[in-house]
């Protein structure tokens, strides 16, 4: 079944925040940024800004009377610079006018004068300064590396640098406030977490929640970049409704939009790991750096999820992971697709990539060996002596990728392409092939506990259609599609009797984010849990009638069976209204048996793991740098996948926003902490061109173990990571390049100029 608003969103219908028709006499909003990263406000004027065209007010920090805060975390977001200057793009005074422009253009009249200090911007300064969001670094880990590692047959140690991402959401952020009666305030935004903008809106109009309603349609894409990245524009316009009366509504433009909000983390990784001749680790040691910005946000659960991913699928008997979350000042670093996992992840996949050029062994050979063992009965086996115990306590009982890597491995015909590249590369000497396969293992669980739950809302109507409300926010990920499917099964009735309705804080109260790819595990169980209340009233009722008993009651095929009578949906909930029967009930779930300890670093995060695998072949022009994905093969875990299409759609998304992430996409800072990549035109996100010629994308055929709604599994951020294998790839066309003696050692994004930096390396080690 295709996306519920598939047809909306090609056509243009599909209705964004921007596109909901205001009541007359709408404010538009703008902020004025700061063009210096660090120092102080030393006066700000804004008298020419307020005579400008159609401007119908101005303020900064001081003029606003309060200036709340927009942090989801840790408080330290004021809406404006309160007097100091954090990093270069930050919001120091808001515009109100009669259009869009206006204000934008008004915003250019500001005199404002600062008083510049040295800003700390790169992860080396900020070690250099020790600039941190915690006391110091956090440490998870076991046993001791390092006796393990001095002990090892065989050592391999490297540094591995990665650079952040813009989430490049189609849409950008939005938000639109209309005053109520009564001080009451309505809110649209795009946002994957509408109860955090009621909070913060309440907040910042000093209301109680009960007086702000937040409604999300959907998002032209959030990938993280929603999660608290909305909470400026959505507090802005309610003060300034508030202030005025009037309806308010604030976009930024593209530009803004990427000075002013956070991205990706970036990471530098060192590591030093022991190995023995079976090319297995006996020891590890990470040291991971994240640049967080200038403010806290969700810094600290991403770095935590790091760390987390440190291991990805292999058993690490001594490991220490030791993380640093450092203050700079850029845009605050926040969600991300992954949020963490895919930087930890990266870490140890360069490890194994590293282990195999020192072995001289295959990258995938190196990999197996080093797998936690095979759940269950496959008939698989597991590396010897390997534990099943992540480094943070888990138990990992499910694991599936033996098996899935070796179907991967014949599907995509691994061992003979191989064989084909070595001897094309062997041929060609300005064109080089490079081939990798790498796996994913991904934990599902929001880390802070408490988040895992979810509510719903479901009305049946006396003529048998059903409406259906749950706090999940829709991106274009298809989880409204995939929870409408749910109700329509609970009630045997086809997915059109479902109508999808825009999540509302009114409705469906104290949501989490639609985060952590949770959406259809929690929201999914909740609505089932609200139609099967529905359905056994029901089921009473008409069983009661007919003399037959309610556990024969069987909804199907859009009909009702009760015992021998056979009425169709649309009769029995007329006759259950009649009866004055309740056909409205709410649903709840929360995540059972997820423990953790965020101090310790110990417990189970995790209700289960996602798995899949990806073989990627590039082609690699060795004089330009330029560089193609010529083949990508996926088999991935979605378990009973609740939709297939959509399920395949997310990972070919997934596959692509990773593989760009290191491989094109290139976010450059230059020393004053200028951001020069704030528009399409100067960074580059992956175009159609540049999908793999050939891209074969499997589902892996098997259950959750769990019991999550019909066994399926998340499927929102796993498959982003098997982006991982591009860049190996790229490196295996680098290695290609040298003799042999020297690992390539390549950093992300591998742009042209990274590619060629590292081919020269390997040509002057092998000259
Ligand atoms: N897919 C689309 N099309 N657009 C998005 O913004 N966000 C991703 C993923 N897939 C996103 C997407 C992220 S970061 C998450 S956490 C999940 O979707 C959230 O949705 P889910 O929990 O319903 O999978
Ligand atoms: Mo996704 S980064 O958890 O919004």
């Amino acid at each position: 079944m295709p996306h519920d608003a598939a047809r909306l969103h090609v056509t243009g219908q599909a209705r964004y925040v921007d596109d909901i028709p205001l009541p007359q006499g709408a404010l538009h909003l703008a902020f004025g940024l700061s063009d210096i990263a660090a120092g102080r406000l030393t006066s700000i004027d804004l008298t020419a800004v307020r005579t400008a065209p159609g401007v119908v007010g101005a303020w900064g920090a001081a003029d606003l009377g309060i200036n709340p805060d927009c942090s989801p975390s840790n408080h330290d977001e004021p809406l404006l610079s309160d007097g100091t200057i954090h990093y270069l793009g930050q919001p120091l005074f808001l515009v109100a006018a009669d259009s869009h422009l206006a204000a934008r253009q008004a915003v250019r009249c500001a005199a404002i004068t600062t008083k510049a200090d040295t800003p700390i911007l790169t992860i080396d300064d900020a070690i250099a300064a020790d600039t941190r969001f915690e006391d110091g670094p956090r440490m998870y880990g076991r046993g001791d590396p390092d006796a393990a590692i001095d002990a090892a047959a065989h050592q391999v140690s490297g540094r591995l640098e990665m650079g952040g991402q813009e989430h490049f959401y189609l849409e950008g952020q939005a938000a639109a406030a209309i005053p109520q009666e009564g001080g009451d305030m309505l809110v649209h935004s795009s946002t994957q977490h509408p109860t955090e903008i009621q909070h913060k809106v309440a907040h910042a109009l000093g209301v109680p929640m009960h007086a702000v309603r937040v409604e999300t349609r959907r998002m032209g894409g959030g990938f993280g970049g929603k999660e608290s990245q909305g909470n400026a524009l959505a507090i802005a316009c309610a003060l300034v409704a508030a202030q005025t009366g009037r309806p308010v509504k604030m976009r930024y433009d593209r530009d803004d939009d990427m000075m002013i909000t956070g991205k990706r983390h970036d990471f530098r990784i060192d590591y030093r790991a022991g190995i023995d001749d079976a090319g297995r680790i006996t020891g590890i040691d990470f040291t991971q750096y994240a640049r967080c910005g200038w403010a806290m946000d969700l810094s600290l659960p991403v770095a935590d999820r790091a760390m987390l991913h440190a291991d990805n699928a292999y058993w690490l008997p001594a490991v220490r992971i030791t993380s640093h979350r450092l203050r700079t000042n850029t845009q605050s670093a926040t969600a991300y697709r992954g949020f963490g996992g895919p930087q930890g992840m990266l870490g140890i996949e360069r490890v194994m990539d590293h282990i195999a050029h020192q072995l001289g062994r295959d990258p995938l050979e190196i990999r197996r060996a080093n797998y936690y063992p095979e759940a269950g009965e496959r008939n698989v086996p597991a590396s010897p002596a390997a534990g099943t115990t992540t480094p943070y306590g888990q138990e990992v009982s499910d694991f599936v990728l033996h098996d899935l890597t070796t179907q991967l491995e014949q599907s995509a015909d691994y061992e003979s392409r191989r064989a084909n590249i070595a001897n094309w590369n062997a041929k060609n000497t300005v064109l080089k092939r490079g081939l990798s396969l790498t796996p994913v293992k991904f934990g599902i669980s929001f880390t802070l506990t408490h988040l895992n739950q979810a509510g719903a809302l479901v009305h049946v109507y006396q003529d048998g259609s059903i409406a259906m409300n749950h706090g999940g926010t829709e991106m274009g990920q298809g989880l409204f599609q995939k929870v409408a499917q749910v109700a329509a099964s609970r009630f045997g009735v086809d997915v059109t009797a479902v109508k999808i309705t825009a999540t509302d804080t009114a409705k469906v109260p104290n949501t989490s984010a639609t985060a952590a790819s949770s959406g259809s595990d929690l929201n999914g169980m909740a609505v089932a849990a609200a139609c099967d209340t529905i359905r056994s009233r029901m089921a009473a009722h008409l069983a009661r009638v007919r003399q037959a008993d309610p556990a024969d009651v069987c909804f199907a095929g859009g009909a009702v069976h009760v015992g021998q009578d056979v009425l169709s949906f649309e009769d029995a909930a007329a006759e259950c209204y009649m009866a004055r029967i309740s056909l409205s009930a709410t649903g709840f779930y929360s995540t059972p048996e997820i423990t953790w300890d965020r101090i310790k670093g110990h417990g189970r995060p995790f209700y289960y793991f996602a798995y899949g695998a990806a073989c990627t072949e590039v082609i690699l022009d060795t004089l330009t740098g330029e560089n193609r994905i010529l083949r990508t093969d996926i088999l991935h875990d979605a378990g009973a996948s609740l939709n297939p299409a959509l399920d395949i759609g997310q990972i070919e998304g997934g596959y692509v926003q990773g593989a760009g992430w290191l491989t094109m996409e290139e976010l450059v800072w230059d020393d004053k902490g200028r951001l020069r990549t704030h528009a399409p035109s100067t960074y580059k996100i992956p175009a159609m061109g540049d999908r793999p010629r050939i891209f074969n994308v499997s589902l892996y055929d098997a259950e959750n173990r769990e019991d999550t709604i019909y066994r399926s599994k998340a499927v929102g951020e796993p498959p982003f990571m098997l982006g991982i294998s591009a860049l190996m790839a790229l490196s295996d066309a680098v290695a290609a390049c040298g003799d042999g003696s020297i690992y390539p050692a390549l950093d992300a994004p591998a742009t042209p100029e990274r590619l060629l930096a590292a081919i020269a390396r390997m040509q002057d080690a092998a000259t």
